[in-house]
């Protein structure tokens, strides 16, 4: 069970434990951050379930499909940590995987 450490808008750090197997999208949802409004449930057709992710997990992650590169391009808050948590699968891989909650478009 991976634990993934969520910093919300505020800056305020959170542990959480996450079953592999979910998306940090669930996994952040599922333990109540309401900041996180993910509207469409995981289909990668919203963007506001959009993360900076810590740099040093890069590497551990899938790339950017173009749906997620088209919708994360919609946002004002982009940068180059961006990423739409429901397009990210925990794993082992994951373990101490650190997301900050994009601000609101
Ligand atoms: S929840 Fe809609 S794109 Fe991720």
């Amino acid at each position: 069970m991976p634990k993934l450490i969520v910093v919300n808008r505020d800056g305020a750090e959170t542990t959480v434990d996450a079953d592999s197997g979910l998306s940090v999208m669930e996994a952040i949802r599922d333990n109540g951050f309401d900041e996180l409004l993910a509207l469409c449930g995981g289909c990668c057709s919203c963007a506001t379930c959009h993360v900076y992710v810590d740099p040093s997990f890069k590497d551990k992650l899938p790339e950017v499909s173009e749906d997620e590169d088209d919708l994360l391009d919609s946002s004002d808050h982009r940068n180059e940590n961006s990423r739409l948590s429901c397009q990210l699968m925990l794993n082992d891989d994951l373990e101490g995987l650190k997301v900050t909650i994009a601000p609101e478009d």
